[in-house]
C-alpha cells in the first residue's frame, strides 16, 4: 500500500488554500497549514495541523521542517491586489518575493524538494492575443504581477542550482465556493467582481460598480476568465502529484478557456439570486487589460486536468450558497 503523502501547505487558511487543504483532507493526505491569519481564517482549516506563523520567521520554517518530513510544499500566502501593489510595492516585494525566497531557501537545507506556486495571469502584462498560452511574452504592468515572475524566475534558476522542482500555475480568475457550502470567499476588504455582485445581491452593498464600459469587447465591460476554486484545487494536487512521479518543473496557465464580460457576470447572478442588483456605471480600473482568457490545454494534455465547474452560473450558485443567508 503507498504511504499516504505529507504535505505543508503555507496559506492554507486563505480563500484558495482552505479548499485546497479541503480536498487534501478528503484525499487523505496529512496536511500542515502554516499561515499568518493576515487574511485568513483558521476556522477555515478543515483539516490537518495549524500553525500560526509567517514565512518570514525563519526560525519556524526550520523548526515546522525539522519536524516533519513533507514531500511537497504548496504555496499560497500572497499578497493578491493589484491596485495595493502599485501604491505599496515595499510590502509585495516583501512578502511575495523576499518572504517566498525564505521559504525556499528553508526547504532547500531541509532537502525538501518539490513546490506548487501559486501564480498568476497578471505575468504576461497586457494581452498581445489570446487565449494566452504558457509562452506568451511576460511583461508584467504591476508590482504584483512582477513579484510573482520574480518568483517564477527564481525557481527556474534553484532547479538548476539546487534540484528544486516547482510547477507554477499560473491562475487567471478563481471563483466560486465548495460546492457543499463548506468554505467560501472571504476577503477583507473584498475586491473581487462576483463577490461584490453577490454582496449587492445580498443587500450587504447598495451596488456594484462596472469599471469601464468603453473597451474593445462585445458589450464593452472587461472580459475575464473564470475558474472554479474546487478545479483549482485538483489542478495543485495533479501537480503534485506529477512532481511525485519525477515530472520535471513546468509551469500551466490555469483557466477555462471562455471569457465572461463583468456585464454577463453580473446577468449570471441576477438568474442565480433572483435578486434585482443596482448597477452603476464607474470609470475604468487602472491596469486592467479589456480581455484576459487562458489557453489551459497544456495542463489538460500534461497533466489530466478537467474543470468539473466550468459553467459561469455553476461558480456563482457555489458562491450565492455562502452569500445568500445575508440577505435582508
Ligand atoms: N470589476 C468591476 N467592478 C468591481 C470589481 C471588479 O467591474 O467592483 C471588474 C474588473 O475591472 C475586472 C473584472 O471585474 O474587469 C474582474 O475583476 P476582479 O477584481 O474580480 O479580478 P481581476 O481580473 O482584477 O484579478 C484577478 C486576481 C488577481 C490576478 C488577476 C489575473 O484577483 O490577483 O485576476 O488575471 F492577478
Amino acid at each position: 500500500m503507498k504511504q499516504a503523502k505529507t504535505i505543508l501547505v503555507v496559506g492554507g487558511a486563505g480563500y484558495i488554500g482552505s479548499h485546497m487543504v479541503g480536498l487534501l483532507g478528503e484525499l487523505g493526505v496529512n496536511v500542515v497549514v502554516l499561515d499568518n491569519l493576515s487574511s485568513g481564517h483558521k476556522d477555515a482549516v478543515l483539516h490537518g495541523q495549524f500553525v500560526h506563523g509567517d514565512i518570514a520567521d525563519r526560525m519556524l520554517l526550520d523548526k515546522v521542517f525539522s519536524s516533519h518530513r513533507f514531500d511537497a510544499v504548496m504555496h499560497f500566502a500572497s499578497f493578491i491586489q493589484v491596485g495595493e501593489s502599485v501604491q505599496d510595492p515595499a510590502k509585495y516585494y516583501q512578502n511575495n518575493v523576499v518572504n517566498t525566497l525564505n521559504l525556499l531557501n528553508s526547504m532547500c537545507a531541509h532537502g525538501v524538494d518539490k513546490f506548487i506556486f501559486s501564480s498568476t495571469a497578471a505575468i504576461f502584462g497586457e494581452p498581445q492575443y489570446w487565449p494566452i498560452d504558457e509562452s506568451h511574452p511576460k511583461n508584467p504592468i504591476n508590482p504584483y504581477g512582477w513579484s510573482k515572475l520574480m518568483i517564477e524566475q527564481a525557481l527556474a534558476d534553484y532547479h538548476q542550482a539546487y534540484g528544486l522542482r516547482s510547477v507554477c500555475l499560473r491562475y487567471f480568475n478563481a471563483a466560486g465556493a465548495h460546492a457543499e457550502g463548506l468554505l467560501a470567499e472571504r476577503h477583507e476588504p473584498e475586491t473581487h467582481l462576483i463577490p461584490l455582485v453577490l454582496q449587492a445581491a445580498s443587500g450587504r452593498r447598495a451596488q456594484v460598480s462596472v469599471f469601464g464600459r468603453d473597451y474593445p469587447t462585445p458589450d464593452g465591460s472587461c472580459v475575464r476568465d473564470y475558474i472554479h476554486v474546487q478545479d483549482l484545487a485538483q489542478a495543485h494536487w495533479l501537480a503534485v502529484q506529477y512532481l511525485c512521479d519525477g515530472g520535471d518543473s513546468n509551469v500551466f496557465n490555469l483557466g477555462n478557456s471562455q471569457g465572461y464580460s463583468v456585464q454577463e457576470v453580473i446577468e449570471a447572478a441576477r438568474q442565480v439570486s433572483l435578486r434585482p442588483i443596482k448597477v452603476v456605471e464607474g470609470p475604468r480600473r487602472e491596469g486592467d487589460p479589456a480581455v484576459l482568457v487562458a489557453d489551459s490545454s497544456k495542463i489538460k494534455q500534461l497533466l489530466g486536468w478537467q474543470p468539473v465547474f466550468a459553467d459561469l452560473k455553476t461558480m456563482v450558485q457555489h458562491a450565492w450558497q455562502a452569500e445568500a443567508k445575508y440577505c435582508c
